[in-house]
């Protein structure tokens, strides 16, 4: 069971890839590309452009996010035995700018605005990732504003880049409430001091790191618990 929070947050930060959009839908597409392959690709793909995003973070050697994701993209192909072409890449890659969205996070971001919530992202993404992504979705009237690491140049956990939040939004980090599917990026966010949410979609265990997020759901209709009706127009 979930307990009580210290305090009711004001407004929503969300992550962007994985949490708003689906990084595995690209799987369809990867499969379609290398029949039998889509599945270990799109994984280790993601698995590989988050690490590489540590790595360059801990060694002060920032790159954007696009190039990152094209890096992994290249490494996982090479690595699968993979022969990926101009072609197959060009695909793969503008793929990661029209994700799908989970299917209930038009409704949980339309019923945030009735509830008079503001919401917005904190995301590893490029800027013009994350609007493709944001305007492809049709999430853009919902979502303001949308903050990118490259404002620090520093890719999440880095306490620098979660610090965009509070000074965005003229918040206390533990008014905002920190959404994220990524275990390690909701612990990230709750060892700086948002009140954090864990999407848990995929059922995993929770990561060792000594701190628990504030709660945890399923989906992102959790998100809307913490934000109580007073009177919803429907
Ligand atoms: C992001 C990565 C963590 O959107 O998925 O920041």
């Amino acid at each position: 069971m979930n307990p009580p929070l210290p305090q009711q947050p004001q407004a929503v930060l969300f992550d962007a890839y994985g949490t708003l959009f689906d990084v595995y839908s690209i799987r369809a597409l990867a499969e379609q590309t290398f029949p039998g392959f889509g599945e270990r690709l799109s994984l280790l793909w993601r698995d590989k452009q988050i690490e590489y995003s540590r790595l360059r973070s801990m060694s002060d050697h920032y790159r954007p996010f696009w190039e990152i994701t094209r890096d992994a993209l290249r490494f996982s192909a090479s690595g699968l035995g993979l022969a990926l072409g101009t072609g197959s890449e060009e695909r793969l890659m503008a793929q990661y700018r029209h994700l799908e969205p989970f299917a209930e996070n038009r409704d949980v971001l339309a019923s945030l605005a009735r509830r008079g919530v503001r919401a917005g992202i904190l995301s590893n993404g490029d800027p013009d990732m994350l609007e493709s992504a944001v305007s492809h979705a049709g999430f853009a009237a919902w979502l303001n504003p949308v903050l990118s690491v490259q404002a620090t140049g520093r890719f999440k956990t880095d306490p620098a880049t979660y610090a965009l939040g509070p000074a965005a939004l003229g918040l206390a980090a533990a008014d905002i409430l920190f959404v994220s599917s990524n275990g390690w990026d909701a612990i990230g966010a709750t060892w700086f001091g948002y009140t954090t949410l864990w999407v848990n979609r995929a059922g995993l265990p929770l990561e060792q790191l000594g701190t628990n997020p504030a709660r945890i759901g399923a989906s992102l209709r959790d998100v809307l618990e913490f934000f109580p009706v007073i009177e919803e127009a429907s």
